[in-house]
């Protein structure tokens, strides 16, 4: 039979905390609780580092779940120093008890976490191969640029391609307080679920446990401060992207499409997505808006067709950020690991990239000046 999350609860309940003589669950101190199968994971929250008590607390766990739940379970137990969590039941000296933690205190303690980030900016595209890693991964390096501090985060697990995209597939390091410390590149950095994860592993991850381990990437990552965080969006809009654009404060969302019929259909899904969350959608990406062949720069073919996303950003009310040419140095420079917009300022992509990147600038500081940051809402993934 298969396992559940309250099942999972039920058991949580029979550790004691030893001093404060209250279980874990009444405590609140259980958090990013994921099932998939026999494998359990979740995070305890504690006040302050206390190795012996984790050690013990973890150990405690083991039992009460191997007893009351499944003998067999494959369990992995985190543990995390939340501070400001705890903090305001300080004076009365007791945790908070379940469901009575606010709301408030959750988004303060996620403000404080992001509190180096000034923009998270999501690309997101209805449909894949659409050219999005492409774009994201140029689009960091095109903001970069303008001296920018910038931060790339792929959270496309299924298909990560970030890595070969930057030329880097070693294991990121880890503080001494097990924060990721991010990769750099061309003055980026980065850190992609390729690095973290085998893809085949990852193939069978269920959305909770994507939504669960991004989640992580936000919070226990030392991104420092930065101007931009952008995100790599798997494709699509199923519940996976929509729980991921709700966990994440995003000031705002890049949608990418080329002009076929086919992807301009899932990209305006794409905006209603976001909009129905009340991301604010920054505008639309033309990519392979037409084929300029190597040996005839001057040439455009209209091969997907001819101004669709750009037709479509107009129907629909939302900004035109500009269209990227297909061209094989974009597809070779994306293989090499070293984007475009760094690369040859002579090609017509590269130039595209840079438009393209002052265009986000300018409309993230148009939306920063017209709208209130926007609020996170915490969605608890059910079983
Ligand atoms: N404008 C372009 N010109 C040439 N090749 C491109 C362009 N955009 C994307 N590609 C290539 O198409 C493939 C898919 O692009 P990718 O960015 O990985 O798409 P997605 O992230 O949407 O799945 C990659 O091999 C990439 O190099
Ligand atoms: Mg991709």
């Amino acid at each position: 039979m298969a396992i559940n999350k309250q099942q999972v609860r039920t058991a949580l309940t029979h550790v004691l905390h030893p001093e404060m003589n209250k279980d874990l669950v009444t405590l609140d101190m259980v958090e990013d609780l994921v099932v998939q199968d026999s494998f359990i994971t979740f995070t305890i929250d504690l006040p302050e580092k206390n190795t012996e008590l984790e050690h013990r607390l973890k150990e405690k766990c083991k039992e009460a779940i191997h007893k009351y739940v499944d003998q067999d379970a494959v369990l992995d137990i985190n543990t995390a120093v939340n501070i400001s969590k705890f903090r305001n039941n300080e004076d009365k000296g007791e945790f908070p008890g379940q469901g009575h933690r606010q709301q408030k205190n959750k988004q303060e303690e996620d403000e404080e976490i992001l509190s180096g980030v000034k923009n998270i900016i999501a690309v997101a595209s209805g449909k894949g191969g659409v050219g999005k890693s492409t774009v994201a991964v140029n689009l960091a390096c095109g903001l970069a640029r303008t001296g920018a501090k910038v931060g790339l985060l792929d959270t496309d697990i299924y298909g990560p391609s970030i890595p070969t995209m930057l030329d880097t597939h070693e294991r990121p390091n880890i503080t001494t307080d097990k924060k990721l410390i991010p990769m750099q590149k061309y003055g980026i950095r980065f850190l992609s679920m390729g690095l973290l994860v085998d893809p085949d592993q990852a193939m069978i991850w269920r959305g909770p446990m994507v939504t669960s381990a991004v989640k992580q990437f936000m919070q226990e990552v030392e991104w420092g401060e930065l101007d931009y965080l952008v995100l790599d969006l798997p494709p699509g809009t199923g519940d996976i992207q929509l729980t991921l654009v709700q966990t994440v404060p995003l000031t705002g969302a890049v949608i990418v499409s080329t002009p076929q019929d086919v992807a301009l259909d899932d990209a305006r899904k794409g905006v209603a997505m976001f909009k129905k969350v009340n991301v604010p959608v920054l505008g639309m990406v033309e990519n392979m808006a037409y084929f300029i062949p190597d040996d005839m720069p001057d040439k455009k073919y209209y091969i997907f067709g001819k101004h669709g996303a750009r037709n479509l950003a107009d129907k629909i009310g939302t900004n035109f950020l500009g269209e990227i040419p297909l061209e094989q140095k974009v597809r070779e420079s994306g293989d090499e690991g070293k984007p475009i917009v760094l690369g040859d300022m002579d090609t017509k992509s590269a130039q595209a990239f840079v438009e393209l990147s002052n265009n986000v600038i300018q409309q993230l500081a148009i939306r920063n000046q017209q709208e209130a940051p926007t609020e996170k809402i915490d969605i608890k993934i059910k079983p």
